[in-house]
């Protein structure tokens, strides 16, 4: 199998020197303060409670019609959560929130240039605004229950202003990460059928105003080619009253959102009252092919499951500051910036630039200025924070209760920094396990209940109950020190319902490989295989060692590997591509790309260039490879199989094992030459 190859020689072999680690602990201050500080949570959501244990987190929302049937199965694994329930994510996030709330922060924006002012935005602004965007595009835009939209917003309050209008009307959001190009937004915008792009002409990123009009006329372009017609261009302006973009705006078809939503002054529109199993949006992942997969999540079954885990895991509470540095375009933004935390009424921090800009005492700054005492990061900040600026915690005066890891293995000693330098010895960490497809937390501490163990994520969450299997289906004990391949053995409420127009390919990947009975309408013969390798410690602890299919982490960027392939070979110089993980200090992964050109074609700095720009164009620029070899032939099999894994050695700078019985044996030296020098 193709997929085993890359992990066998990337992620495991990183992980498997770690020891066992010493557990830390939290403090009594923490504990005294926590939202979960009761043991008997782990019975109550044990799999003998299941699915009935998971009212505790349907009961933190208000619902218009009270469910009926908790989980239904009967078009498994296609699970429907909160049957018969009816509800509205917006009025959950800030409706129910004005009478307590009103004057509490719901939103604080953080520009990237220091000398800008933080925009505060209560709930009742956050109220009044989203009810006037709701209007804007139910009136403007002709948009309704059920139709998708694509959203290509860079990090700003209009983002989950925008999200929150849509849901507010039953529109099934799409928001495309901004740094990705024109040409990933455009095959997102033909996936979901979406006639409308909602974006911002600019936005800021290490001290420079960049223009993003640019992808959207780039966007809407190669969607036409390709069928889908995009008839208004919703375009937010990074300072309102002004066009920071580049290009022209086109006559009918683009149009300033400040602008008209002047016609939309003091609207407020009504709820729509979404079944639970209505979807609220979708989020693209990459995976073994090309093509993204759009990620279907619900509205009832997602809501709950993130509120629940963002009072529980992050302990939120309403008068705490909350800052998640994550990006809104990823799935851990819009599950725990705007959906968990603010259906918890949490003020939620957005920062829109980069963490180390003017320079790596910024997110210090930040916090100390706004008195944030919950963080939230990935190991790739975090790695790239210790590095550049190791004593730069100390020297701001802030205190956080609780910080999270997320995205990406931690190595124990960026954990041990991160506890003792930016939480200051102070603050509960939670590693919190778990993908887009996932909508919450897999596995994590519940920080007041467990200790902290720096690399490993934590026992499945409440509810959440891992398996690992092997290759054969047979089940790896916790404490075997084996790796296999980890699966959930119960579906959850923030699960996933399918991947958008392609229920095949949802069985297939997920369900296929471990399913006891493609006929059975149980759950309990659907275990969900997340697609990671993990080991799981005598103590239930689990330690993810990363991904066992075609898929790299880039900064914590999620990248499929055969996307990046399929970008190269856009090139028509390019007959062969390979992309393979390299381990980088502060990225945790990069692509290094091979390839090998059509016959008479001579390599050159300037074709590596152009095919590396290429897939800038086509995915955006955190897929640029660290570097491009252009290689005279790919190692193969003799049935003619690319040896990625013999490739990924080799830049990697590791040994390539055995390579006799390949077809070409001696172009591994010649490579080898060539990348090792
Ligand atoms: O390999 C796992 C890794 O990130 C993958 C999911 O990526 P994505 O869908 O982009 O979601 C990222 C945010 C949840 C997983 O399959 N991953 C995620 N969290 C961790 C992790 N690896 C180790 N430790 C984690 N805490």
């Amino acid at each position: 199998m193709a997929e085993k190859e890359v992990v066998e020689t990337s992620e495991a072999q990183i992980a498997v020197h770690w020891g066992e680690e010493e557990f830390y602990h939290p403090s009594a201050k923490f504990i005294a303060q926590a939202n979960m500080a009761d043991e008997s949570v782990y019975d109550r959501f044990s799999l003998d409670n299941f699915p009935n244990c998971y009212k505790e987190y349907a009961d933190l929302l208000d619902w218009y019609e009270y469910w009926d049937e908790i989980l239904d199965t009967s078009d498994a694994p296609c699970f429907k959560w909160f049957k018969g329930g009816k509800i509205n994510a917006s009025y959950n996030c800030v409706d129910r929130h004005l009478p307590k709330y009103k004057n509490k922060t719901a939103i604080h924006f953080v520009p990237e240039l220091e000398e800008e002012k933080v925009d505060h935005v209560t709930y009742q602004e956050l109220y009044v605004r989203v009810n006037e965007m709701a209007a804007l595009l139910r009136d403007f835009a002709g948009l309704k229950r059920g139709d998708r939209v694509t959203l290509h917003l860079p990090m700003s309050a209009e983002l989950p202003i925008t999200m929150l209008a849509c849901a507010r009307l039953g529109v099934i959001h799409s928001q495309v990460f901004g740094g990705f190009s024109g040409k990933a937004c455009a095959d997102r915008i033909v996936d979901s059928g979406s006639r409308v792009l909602i974006t911002m002409d600019a936005y800021y990123r290490g001290g420079k105003l960049l223009d993003h009009k640019e992808k959207a006329d780039q966007a809407v372009t190669l969607a036409a080619k390709e069928g889908q017609k995009v008839d208004k261009v919703l375009i937010w302006q990074r300072y309102a009253g002004k066009y920071s973009g580049a290009p022209d705006m086109v006559k009918d078809r683009d149009f300033f959102v400040n602008d008209v939503l002047k016609d939309y002054y003091g609207a407020r529109v009504e709820p729509e009252k979404m079944n639970a199993e209505e979807p609220l949006f979708l989020m693209y992942t990459s995976g073994t092919t090309g093509k993204p997969k759009g990620c279907q999540h619900g509205t009832g079954g997602y809501l709950a499951y993130t509120a629940g885990t963002s009072k529980y895991v992050q302990d939120i509470h309403p008068e705490d500051v909350y800052w998640c540095m994550a990006d809104i375009g990823w799935i851990t933004g819009h599950s725990y910036i705007v959906y968990g935390p603010l259906a918890i009424a949490a003020s939620s921090v957005i920062y829109e630039g980069i963490p180390n800009y003017p320079d790596p005492g910024r997110p210090w700054r930040i916090a100390q200025d706004l008195d944030v005492n919950i963080f939230h990061t990935a190991p790739t900040a975090i790695r790239a924070l210790r590095k550049i600026g190791p004593d730069e915690p100390a020297k701001y005066n802030y205190e956080f209760k609780h910080m999270t890891t997320v995205g990406e293995p931690i190595e124990p000693e960026v954990w041990k920094w991160y506890y003792k330098s930016v939480g200051k010895g102070k603050a509960a960490i939670v590693d919190t396990w778990w993908q887009t497809e996932t909508g919450g937390f897999l596995c994590s501490t519940l920080p007041a209940l467990k200790p902290m163990k720096p690399g490993s994520a934590g026992p499945g969450m409440p509810g959440i109950h891992p398996i690992v299997y092997d290759d054969e289906g047979a089940v790896v004990e916790a404490g075997a020190g084996k790796a296999g391949n980890i699966c959930i053995q119960n579906p959850w409420p923030g699960m996933f319902q399918t991947i958008w127009g392609d229920r095949d390919r949802f069985v297939d990947t997920y369900f296929a490989r471990y399913c006891k009975d493609p006929k059975s309408k149980k759950w309990q013969d659907w275990p969900y295989m997340t697609g990671d390798a993990a080991v799981v410690a005598a103590d239930g602890y689990v330690r993810i060692l990363g991904r066992i299919d075609d898929v790299i982490n880039v900064s914590g960027h999620r990248l499929g590997t055969k996307e990046i392939e399929s970008a190269a070979l856009v090139c028509e110089e390019v007959a062969e591509a390979a992309v393979v993980p390299v381990n980088h200090e502060i990225k945790g992964k990069e692509p290094d790309l091979y390839v090998a050109l059509k016959p008479g074609l001579k390599a050159s700095a300037d074709l590596a260039k152009k095919i590396s720009d290429t897939i800038s164009e086509e995915i955006g620029k955190i897929a640029k490879p660290r570097k491009v070899w252009i290689v005279a032939d790919m190692p193969k099999t003799r049935s003619g199989k690319i040896m990625r894994r013999v490739l990924a050695s080799i830049s990697n700078a590791q040994d390539e094992g055995d390579v006799t019985t390949l077809a070409n044996p001696e172009i591994v030296t010649e490579i080898k030459k060539m990348v090792q020098g």
